[in-house]
Formats: C-alpha cells, structure tokens, sequence
C-alpha cells in the first residue's frame, strides 16, 4: 500500500479559487490590448502607486476604514516589504518594538535586520493586553512602537472587542507608542469592531496586504500612514531605491481588479470556502476549551497539558498531518499549541481527514494528560 501523502495545514493561504486564473488571464489581455497605448506605463517608477491605484486602494480599505485621502496612502509590494520600511523608518535600528506574546514570525526576523529589540506583551482571549502594555511603557525599555493583530490574530486566533480596541489606542496616545496595525486577515470576520486606526487615526499606521484575501503571489498591501506629513516623510528616506516601489505589473492588475470588482468577487468567493470549511474545523473541535476557532485562515489548538507546541507538532506530523508549532511565534511567553491553517487543503474532503487526525491525535496525547472538554 503507498503511503498516505501528508496533509500540510502549515500555509495560511485562500484556498485555490479556479476564478483566480480567469481573473489574471482577463487582465493581462486587456492590459496588452492597451500597450500601446499605455506604453509608458511600464517606462517608469510607479513610486507608492498612480492617483488610480490609490483610489481604488481607497476603495478596498473601506470596507474597514472611513476613506482615507490619497496622500495617507501607500501602495506597496505586500505587508513584509511594508514592514521592512517602518521597522527601518518609523522604529528605527536598535528601537524597541513591542508585539503580541506570540506574533508573525516575519516581524522577528525584520526586527533582527535592523538590531531592533522586540519586547512580546502578555495576551489574553480578547489580545493584547492594555495593562501589560502600560507596563511596557512604564519601563526602562519603552516601545517606540506597537506591531499588533486585533483581528484574527495570528497564531491565536484573537478577535479584539470594541472595548479593547479603545484601551489600547488610548494608552498608545497617552505614552507617545505608535500602531503598527496588521489586518492580513479582518474582511473574513464577522461583526467585529473596527480597526484601532480609526479609533487613533494620528497614532497608527495601518496595513492590509492582499495575499490572505486573494492570493500569496499578489505580492501587494495597502498602507494608511497616520498624516500626510508622516507619509511623506517615509517616502522621502526611501524613495530613491527603487526596491520599496510597487511593481508596475503587479499595481496595474490590482487597480483594474478592484475597479472591474473582480477583486471583490475572488474574495467573496474565498470568503464563502473559508467559512465552509471553519465550520467543519467548529464540527471536529468545537467541544474543546483549548480550541480557538475564526473565521479566517486558521485555527488555534493548544497542546493537551504537558506537552510543548513542538511535541504537539511532532505527533501531528508522525501522523501525517503537518502543522506550526507556537514557539515559532514566541517572542516572549509561548502558550504550548499549534495553529492549523485550512485554506491550502485541496478539498473540504481533504480538509475533514486530516482535521480527524489532528483530532486523533490531540485525543492520544490528552488521555496521557488532563483534558478539559466544555460541558464535561
Ligand atoms: C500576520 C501576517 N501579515 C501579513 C502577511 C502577508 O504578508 P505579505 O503581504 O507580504 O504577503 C502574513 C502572511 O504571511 C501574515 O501572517
């Protein structure tokens, strides 16, 4: 008998949409159809994207934000090249970064380019705590900025309340502490309140990559700056290198998909696949304290007591289905767990079997430890 291929829930990617080629091919036809034309286009530096781009970057950030002016707009190569200009610019090498306990990977790394200091703040089931974050203010080593996740955080699954959203920007405000706020993942929820940039809109800095939404290989964000004059001033340190300017390609597909509303219709059909297949994660979890469902890419599990993410991880893998442990996500504190990510499955059939081996498998290691299950 060959071996059963392993599942991989390790790549928080939409699931494959076969509209997604259509919506390329269509694109690229029309954008030669005009080469002619529009020659010029690709002659030259797009900079941080045309009036048009950001105009219609306008247009997709309102389904979250009020509608920022074109000169707070930024459009970029995706959230990690958009991270490498604030930890560069706004955080400054050998600045204090804080973050969630556990964070994007990514964000360690970035910080480790520039000699920058993360400081992880303690997280509960609403997020970031506001109190560790006064404390982390009050101490010798003060952020000069905050790089958070309020919706659908990753690894943890956390969906900041209204409430928290405002303790947050309040004590941001009170201590000088700039957002840096990452909704990779916020147009999956559902009823959530709104981001923490429009809460403190001059404290923040707000990003919405498209790669969670429509595809990995967009490589495009959206980045609202605090003010005008903020904006500016990033561009002015880095407008030079033409490594930080949106790919001209790249920025003219994305400006014709969210005029055409094809961007809309991938990510609504995205959106629906995702929350089929959250349900059927609720279905095989949903009994258990230590699990955290969302609406998103991704699930939290933590580990049966007693056992580390990376032993959890292990096990998981030993029976073929692959996962993140937490630690890579630690900055500071680690919550043992994993995070499933479920959009990569080729199928909801796929997806069902290995969710029923995670199951097996977390049910195998919490017999050898105490497992709670809700209503037990
Ligand atoms: C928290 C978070 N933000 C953003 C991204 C996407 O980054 P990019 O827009 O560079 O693809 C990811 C995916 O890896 C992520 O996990």
């Amino acid at each position: 008998m060959t071996p059963r291929q392993p599942i991989s829930f390790i790549r928080a990617t939409p699931p494959a949409l076969p509209s997604l080629q259509g919506g390329v091919r269509v694109a690229l036809e029309d954008i030669e159809a005009r080469l002619d034309a529009d020659a010029s286009l690709f002659r030259q530096h797009r900079f941080d994207g045309t009036e048009l781009d950001k105009a219609c970057a306008a247009r997709w950030l309102s389904q979250r934000l009020p509608i920022p002016p074109a000169d707070r707009i930024l459009v970029t190569n995706g959230t990690m090249n958009s991270l490498l200009i604030l930890m560069a610019t706004v955080v400054g090498p050998q600045g204090v970064l804080a973050t969630e306990a556990m964070t994007f990977p990514q964000v360690k790394t970035l910080a480790a380019l520039f000699g920058i200091r993360l400081v992880g703040i303690e997280c509960d089931e609403q997020g970031l705590r506001p109190d560790a974050l006064e404390d982390a203010c009050r101490s010798g080593a003060k952020p000069v900025a905050l790089y958070v996740q309020p919706t659908i955080q990753s690894p943890t699954a956390t969906v900041m309340p209204l409430a928290r959203r405002q303790d947050i920007a309040d004590v941001a405000r009170r201590h000088h502490v700039m957002l840096i706020e990452d909704e990779a993942q916020a147009l999956y929820a559902q009823d959530v309140a709104p981001p923490i940039a429009s809460l403190a809109p001059e404290s923040a800095w707000y990003l919405m990559g498209l790669s969670k939404y429509l595809s990995l290989g967009m490589r495009a964000a959206f980045v609202v700056a605090p003010s005008a004059s903020a904006a500016k001033d990033v561009l002015a340190r880095v407008r030079t290198l033409s490594t930080w300017h949106v790919a001209p390609l790249v920025a003219e597909l994305v400006t014709r998909w969210i005029r055409n509303e094809t961007a809309h219709a991938l990510f609504s059909a995205a959106r629906d696949e995702l929350h089929a297949r959250q349900a059927l994660v609720r279905e095989v979890f949903g009994d258990l304290t230590q699990f955290r469902g969302s609406h998103g890419l991704h699930f939290w599990l933590e580990a049966p007591t007693g056992y580390s993410g990376e032993d959890f991880t292990r096990a998981a893998g030993d029976a073929g289905v692959l996962v993140r442990p937490s630690e890579l996500y630690a900055v500071s504190s680690c919550t043992p767990g994993i995070r499933p990510a479920i959009g990569d499955s080729p199928d909801r059939e796929a997806l069902l079997d290995g969710l029923r081996t995670l199951r097996a498998v977390f049910d195998r290691l919490a017999t050898h430890s105490r497992v709670t299950k809700r209503g037990a």
